[in-house]
């Protein structure tokens, strides 16, 4: 599809105190139908008017994303959810009293107004009220829903800065807020509670064990979704988030893992290719002396997940790394991941589609 060239505005703001002209420039962009990429607690959204077709057609043009996939209802607040969603569960409204605004997204029964083009021709609709004071004053001031994908070209990995966002999609929105790099880093969490008991559709900024406090009887993501029956949220395409590298994970106790993540590299290195390794903290520093000198200088590129222990650490910058990694130019990436409590769940989830599935025993 041809699209008019534009240039790309972009606003600094400090998201503490954001300049009230610049969230009103953005509301008011959104209003007549503009798009305008957001920072959110989770990560940068491509937002547009929900309720104008044309806006939300556009979105998909941008990002060069099929029809096929629905996008998220952003809202101000819970107490606008009667005009985009109806028959709200008792569930639903528990999840929302407890974790809006937050890194939460609700599939609810759609309400009428909403645009086919929103929801994929699905009766249902995704709702979430984000946190991130810039998004929610935005939201207020522009005083309509905003349809929000992360502000990424489809299939890479999603944007915690405005310099993600330019890379991707620069010419191709009119507006971008700059509040510096997203604090959760990955999407928010998606329960469908159009079922009962709900379903985790997406882990993500929420935790499982968070939602259970809730409703004890929620049914986990299905983990085990792959490129054959992605469709169960869709969207959920097992190749998501991928860095162009060829990433493997590897997973198994500390010392085999780091025999294993050696052997792989040094094998890689040897055939020639220049290597990634995304691994947390201990496992690089346990990586070192293997990888220094030798064949494997000036060939391999390590980035950090944080501490192993601290999965929330490596939710953060995930998606920065493998775009760092790309940037260095690595044929393949070797990657481990953290714990998997907590925000654990969300960041294998994304290693694994990176990985397009490729999660291998140590
Ligand atoms: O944190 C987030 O959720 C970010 C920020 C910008 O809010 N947004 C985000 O949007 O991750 P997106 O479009 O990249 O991912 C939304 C996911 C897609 O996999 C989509 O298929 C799914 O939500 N989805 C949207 N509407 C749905 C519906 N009615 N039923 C099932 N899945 C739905
Ligand atoms: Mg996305």
């Amino acid at each position: 599809m041809s699209r008019m060239p534009r240039v790309t505005r972009v606003i600094p703001v400090d998201p503490r105190q954001p300049d009230p002209a610049a969230l009103r420039d953005a509301a008011d962009a959104l209003v007549a139908g503009r798009l305008v990429v957001l920072p959110t607690e989770t990560v940068y959204g491509l937002g547009a008017h929900a309720l104008d077709e044309t806006a939300v057609a556009a979105i998909f043009a941008a990002k060069g994303r099929p029809f096929t996939d629905p996008l998220i209802v952003h809202l101000a607040s819970a107490n606008e959810l009667a005009g985009v969603a109806v028959d709200v569960p008792a569930a639903a409204q528990a999840f929302a009293a407890r974790f809006w605004p937050g890194p939460l997204t609700l599939i609810l029964p759609k309400h009428a107004r909403v645009p086919d083009r929103v929801t994929a021709s699905r009766p249902t609709v995704a709702v979430r009220v984000p946190a991130h004071p810039v998004a929610a004053a935005v939201l207020r001031l522009a005083g309509v829903p905003v349809a929000a994908p992360s502000a990424n070209r489809f299939s890479r990995p999603s944007p915690t800065t405005a310099a993600h966002v330019l890379a991707d999609l620069d010419g191709d929105v009119d507006l971008v807020i700059d509040a510096g790099a997203t604090d959760i880093g990955v999407e928010s969490t998606i329960v469908d509670c159009t079922v009962s008991p709900p379903v985790v559709r997406r882990a993500g900024g929420v935790s499982l064990e968070a939602l259970r406090e809730i409703v004890p009887a929620i049914v986990a993501a299905d983990a085990t979704v792959d490129a054959t029956t992605a469709q169960i949220a869709p969207g959920q395409l097992l190749r998501h988030y991928a860095p162009q590298a060829r990433m493997t994970v590897y997973d198994g106790d500390a010392s085999a893992l780091i025999a294993r993540v050696v052997r792989e590299v040094r094998g890689l290195v040897a055939a020639g290719a220049r290597v990634g390794v995304l691994a947390p903290d201990e496992m690089l520093t346990a990586l070192a002396p293997a990888l220094a000198g030798g064949a494997s200088h000036g060939r391999v590129s390590v980035a950090s997940l944080g501490p192993g222990a601290a999965p929330e650490a490596a939710a953060r910058v995930l998606f920065a790394r493998l775009r760092e990694l790309d940037a260095t130019g690595v044929d393949v990436i070797v990657a481990a991941g953290p714990a998997r409590d907590g925000l654990g769940a969300a960041v294998w989830d994304r290693l694994r589609r990176a990985a397009e599935g490729r999660i291998v025993p140590a």
